[in-house]
């Protein structure tokens, strides 16, 4: 049996990702933020494979209970992979925002990461050097290797884990664990909106950026419902786990062209152009 830790399952990618281990035959440690949605995914996932425990990553000591927790439940065996996959996003153009919005992404998005790595690698491979690898999978996106205007809270927080897990990854090699960083273009899912309700923008009213802060809203969402299913993402994952020597980064988006290659390898100046036309 392998186990497996997966932060934020209670909808979209994490759910996507829970219901794949599962269907191939992983034990999954799933976290959520309420017994409710404990209970709802119980019910839906309907199998001895699902584990759910509470936790919010932004609380050090909720951290450490589901270390406990787990630590009991796996006994002799390793955690054979950990999945940062929580994560939340706060729209809006940076002098209408303040630090706390900032503060909140990070917390989440990064720190959080960092917390749950440095709480979960003893238990993995590092301690049992003769077995295979573990791995960690970070969820990052494309926004972390290219920034779009109104959403620079999310962008600099996908930045910092591109850069913490490139770091990280050739340290912890020397424990017998890969990272590998997954980069999803738009998945269908409700994060962008949970995270950039139309009041984001009414502070920008009367100012330059409410006509593009908006027009950038509308596009994210189109975007959003014309995404990937977070399935397909479940499904690379199931992919790398099953490799033994997985690539350090895996990008999976429903238009590469669209939402990787152009964006990321065309020089900024015509991406500041094109940008400014769509935006407009
Ligand atoms: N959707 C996309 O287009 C897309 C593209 C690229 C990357 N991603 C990344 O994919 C990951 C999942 O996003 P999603 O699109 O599936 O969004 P989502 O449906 O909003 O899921 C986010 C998950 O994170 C959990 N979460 C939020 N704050 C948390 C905290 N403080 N502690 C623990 N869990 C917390 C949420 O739990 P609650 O329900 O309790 O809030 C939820 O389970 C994120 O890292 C996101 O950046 C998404």
């Amino acid at each position: 049996m392998k186990y497996i830790l997966i932060t934020g399952v209670s909808t979209g990618i994490g759910q996507g990702i829970l219901i794949e281990l599962v269907k191939n035959g992983y034990f999954v440690f799933g976290t959520v933020r309420s017994k409710n949605d404990a209970e709802r995914l119980k019910k839906e996932v309907n199998s001895d494979l699902f584990f759910p425990i509470l936790t919010d990553v932004t609380d050090e000591k909720s951290i450490q209970s589901a270390f406990e927790i787990i630590r009991d439940k796996l006994q002799n065996n390793i955690l054979f992979a950990l999945i940062n996959n929580a994560g939340i996003l706060i729209g809006g153009p940076l002098v209408h925002l303040n630090l706390d919005h900032y503060r909140q992404v990070m917390e989440v998005n990064f720190f959080g990461t960092v917390k749950m790595m440095q709480t979960f690698i003893p238990l993995m491979s590092s301690i049992h050097k003769n077995k295979a690898a573990s791995q960690i999978i970070n969820i990052s996106s494309v926004l972390g290797h290219y920034g779009l205007p109104y959403i620079s809270t999310y962008t600099a927080s996908k930045y910092a884990i591109e850069g913490f897990s490139d770091s990280v990854r050739r340290e912890i090699k020397k424990l017998n664990i890969n990272l590998v960083l997954l980069i999803p273009g738009a998945v269908k899912t409700l994060i962008f909106k949970k995270g950039a309700n139309e009041e984001d923008y009414d502070y920008a009213k009367n100012t330059v950026f409410e006509h593009s802060g908006k027009n950038l809203r509308k596009q994210m969402l189109k975007r959003e419902e014309l995404g990937i299913s977070s399935q397909k993402i479940g499904k690379k994952v199931i992919q790398i786990l099953k490799n033994p020597n997985p690539k350090p980064r895996y990008s999976i988006t429903g238009s590469p062209m669209v939402e990787w290659y152009w964006p990321k390898y065309l020089p900024d100046r015509i991406l500041d152009f094109i940008l400014n036309k769509i935006l407009k």
